[in-house]
């Protein structure tokens, strides 16, 4: 078990990737806070798991998108857990709509929840992290924020920002063992792109040179691989999960 004795924080874990990545943790012995605005439907289902592989799972309500949320729930996770080992910044969503439909409250929201949400976790748990010299931050943004995406300018915005601080806190912190990389998925089957119609769905998978869908689970296994030892000398890089969406 590769995350054994780990305090990991990884926020938006109620359902989707988010919970999938809980789960992985939790199989390699980390001890898990999700940070959500509600708890999982299968809370106990978490708490079983945790208990079989020597870890424990806490879930810790939060709006990311508020400085002052996140903030003291940072704190708090903090003072129980003593240490930090790993913080994945996974909760995200979206407001899609064409650039000359879309409202500035709908632009303002997603680069709220999705971009200084991340801002205000890695200020707060990089500090930490300087201090132990030693922690792993991945940041959960999209291919679209690689490669865009009509009626997405907000969300395709908001993932190409988490590039720039990945890689702009990656350089500040690597002197001290800090690692901050981030993911990139393409088309991941939750409840996200649930929303999608069938023509949609249809059109996205055909650019998918793998012609499915990702699982949550598979962008899952490449956490755990960022979060340990496996890849202690990664820093700085944005790693794309796409079946070959991108290449
Ligand atoms: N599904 C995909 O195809 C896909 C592709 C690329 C990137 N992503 C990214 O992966 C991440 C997870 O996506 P998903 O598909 O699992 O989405 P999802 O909608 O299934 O889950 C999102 C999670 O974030 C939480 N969340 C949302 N707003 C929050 C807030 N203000 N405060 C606290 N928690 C909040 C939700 O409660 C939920 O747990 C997102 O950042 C998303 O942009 C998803």
């Amino acid at each position: 078990m590769t995350l054994q004795g780990k305090h990991t924080i990884v926020t938006g874990g109620s359902r989707g990737i988010g919970k999938a990545i809980v789960e992985a943790f939790l199989a390699e012995g980390a001890t898990v806070a999700y940070v959500s605005r509600t708890q999982a439907e299968d809370h106990a289902a978490l708490e079983a798991l945790a208990s079989e592989h020597g870890g424990a799972v806490v879930f810790h309500q939060a709006d990311v998108g508020n400085e002052e949320s996140i903030t003291s729930a940072i704190d708090a996770l903090h003072e129980s857990f003593g240490s930090i080992d790993v913080l994945v910044n996974n909760a995200g969503v979206t407001k899609d709509g064409l650039i000359f439909r879309m409202k500035s409250e709908d632009w303002d929201d997603v680069l709220r929840i999705n971009l200084s949400s991340a801002f205000y976790t890695c200020r707060a748990v990089s500090r930490l992290m300087i201090k132990q010299r030693s922690g792993s931050i991945i940041n959960v943004t999209s291919i679209v924020g690689l490669i865009g995406n009509g009626g997405q300018v907000n969300y395709a915005a908001s993932k190409a920002g988490m590039v720039g601080l990945t890689k702009s806190l990656a350089r500040e912190v690597a002197g001290r063992s800090v690692r901050v990389n981030a993911i990139a998925p393409g088309f991941i089957e939750t409840d996200m792109t649930g929303k999608l119609t069938p023509e949609q769905r249809e059109a996205l998978v055909g650019q998918i040179p793998m012609g499915r869908v990702g699982t949550p689970q598979e962008v899952a296994s490449v956490c755990v691989f960022l979060a340990g030892d496996a890849s202690s000398y990664i820093t700085g890089q944005v790693l794309p999960i796409t079946g070959g969406m991108a290449m």
